[in-house]
Order: C-alpha cells, then sequence, then structure tokens
C-alpha cells in the first residue's frame, strides 16, 4: 500500500485508474482508525477494484475551543491497519495541501439538514464537513464513498452534496460497529476514563429502550424522549446535548412516528462529546 500526501500524485493515480476501467472506493476518515473504520474499509474493498482509504483531521468542521488540537493521531498504526485490509492508497493530506493560501471557497448544504441537531451546537461543523467531502470527491472521484450510521446526520447531508454536485458518487452508509456493551466505536472513545467508559454504556441503552418502546406501539416523541432523557439521567456524569426523534429521512421533527424513525442523543461525558443513534421502521397505522 502506498500513502500519498499530494493533491497532485493522488489525481495522477485515480485519473489512471479510471482511465484503465476501474472501479475506485474511498473511505474517508479522520484518521484514528477503529474496527467501524476497519468494517468500512472491508465493504469497500469488496465492492471496487481500487480503494483509497483518507485520513485528515479536517480543522474546518471543528468549532472554537472544540477537540482539533487534541484529536488523536497516529498515521504509523492508520497506515498499517488499512495496508492490512488491501487497501490501495492511504491518502493523508498535510492541512496546507487541501487548504492553500488563497483557498476561499466553502461547499453549505441547506439549513433543514444542517441547522438542526449536531448542526445548532456546532453551527459551522457541516459547512467544514461539506466542504472537505466536496474536495475529496473532487480529487479522487470515486465512484464509491462509504460513511458510518453513527454519523447518521452527516450522512444524509454528505448525500444531498454527492446528489446536488452531480458528482456521480454513490454513498453508502454502513451499520454502527460497537463495543459489547454497546457503545458506540468512535476515535473519541479513547480520550474516556475507565469509569467514563462504564457510563457511556448509558446512551445505547437509552436508544434500546427508545426502540423497544416503539416496537411495542409507543408513537408520540414526548413521552418516547422523555424515558430517553430520564435513563440517560441516572447516570449524572452525562450531560445532554439533545435527544430527539425525528423522520429519518428529513430530519423534520413529526407529531406522530411512523415509518423510518430516527432516535438520536448527543452528550458530553467531562470534555468528550458522544453521539449515536438508532432508527426504526415503524409500520405507518400501526
Ligand atoms: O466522519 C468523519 O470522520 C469526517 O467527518 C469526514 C467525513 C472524514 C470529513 O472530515
Amino acid at each position: 500500500m502506498k500513502t500519498v500526501t499530494t493533491v497532485k500524485e493522488m489525481r495522477a493515480l485515480t485519473e489512471r485508474w479510471r482511465r484503465n476501467g476501474k472501479t475506485v472506493a474511498l473511505v474517508p476518515t479522520m484518521g484514528a482508525l477503529h474496527d467501524g473504520h476497519v468494517s468500512l474499509i472491508k465493504a469497500a474493498r469488496a465492492a471496487a477494484q481500487r480503494l483509497v482509504v483518507s485520513a485528515f483531521v479536517n480543522p474546518t468542521q471543528f468549532g472554537p475551543g472544540e477537540d482539533l488540537d487534541k484529536y488523536p493521531r497516529d498515521l504509523k498504526r492508520d497506515a498499517r491497519l488499512a495496508a492490512n485490509e488491501k487497501a490501495d492508497v492511504l491518502f493523508a493530506p498535510a492541512s496546507e495541501e487541501i487548504y492553500p493560501a488563497g483557498f476561499d471557497t466553502t461547499v453549505t448544504v441547506g439549513t433543514a439538514l444542517t441547522q438542526t441537531m449536531c448542526g445548532l451546537a456546532r453551527p459551522h461543523h457541516f459547512q467544514g464537513v461539506t466542504t472537505v467531502v466536496a474536495k475529496l470527491l473532487a480529487i479522487i472521484r470515486p465512484h464509491q464513498a462509504f460513511f458510518g450510521q453513527k454519523d447518521y446526520q452527516q450522512t444524509l447531508v454528505v448525500k444531498r452534496l454527492a446528489a446536488d454536485l452531480n458528482t456521480g458518487c454513490e454513498i453508502v452508509v454502513l451499520p454502527t460497529v460497537r463495543e459489547a456493551d454497546g457503545l458506540a466505536k468512535s476515535s473519541r472513545n479513547t480520550f474516556l476514563s475507565e469509569e467514563d467508559r462504564r457510563v457511556a454504556g448509558a446512551i445505547y441503552q437509552a436508544l434500546k429502550l427508545a426502540e423497544g418502546m416503539l416496537q411495542v406501539g409507543e408513537r408520540h416523541p414526548k413521552e418516547l424522549l422523555e424515558a430517553v432523557r430520564k435513563r440517560l439521567k441516572s447516570e449524572p456524569k452525562l450531560d445532554l446535548e439533545y435527544v430527539v426523534a425525528k423522520n429519518a429521512d428529513t430530519l423534520e421533527d413529526v407529531l406522530i412516528l411512523s415509518g423510518r424513525v430516527l432516535v438520536a442523543v448527543a452528550v458530553h461525558l467531562g470534555a468528550t462529546r458522544l453521539i449515536d443513534n438508532v432508527i426504526v421502521d415503524v409500520p405507518s397505522g400501526s
């Protein structure tokens, strides 16, 4: 496996692959690869003839006071993991390579998908994500790009972007990979102390509670969300940012829960922000 750090070399490689009729898959990451990324890499490897894993801690998606500086970075380990999964290229550009002097363009997806949930507490986050993803899609020109369901709002935003900009790239979303107690795998889990790690287990338990309530007929967001909040608040160290139940396709609030329902939470555990969600198919009229 080759590690590529320049846009010029990355473009040259992917152009050659495309000229030779190869299909190209991309797994975009911020590095610090974990089992969730590995599951995406495995699926991408099986789907396409050439596979690029990108590892770039994108500064524009972090707000002031967020964890950009302490975000975990271990490029050697990332390269080893990507090579184990037979990626063709690890694309690991420096920040100046992606945002050179004079860079002055941002890509923004409309407010219905971005100014809700994570976008409320992190107002510039999605603009940073969409700008860098648009650049990665322009540089690598993948036929498919793979994302995890843990960042569900991001997957909807990126799907919108990929369609609206006629990228020709299919956005593939794969299920969240979890620890034994259900905690969603995340690069940020490395920040958790042993005690925080135990407390964090409550997030998935609260989401499973919501899933169970929907399965036995609860259709009122208020009751459902109260139960989720109560479960989360039973762990005093969990500081709730949001708990929502929404239409999973549009992120709209609904009066009656039916169809594809998204239940999503964001919490702070000390200085660490964690998000997770479940999607439940609720037969309409049931
Ligand atoms: O999900 C992530 O790791 C990032 O938001 C992404 C998609 C790689 C863009 O920086």
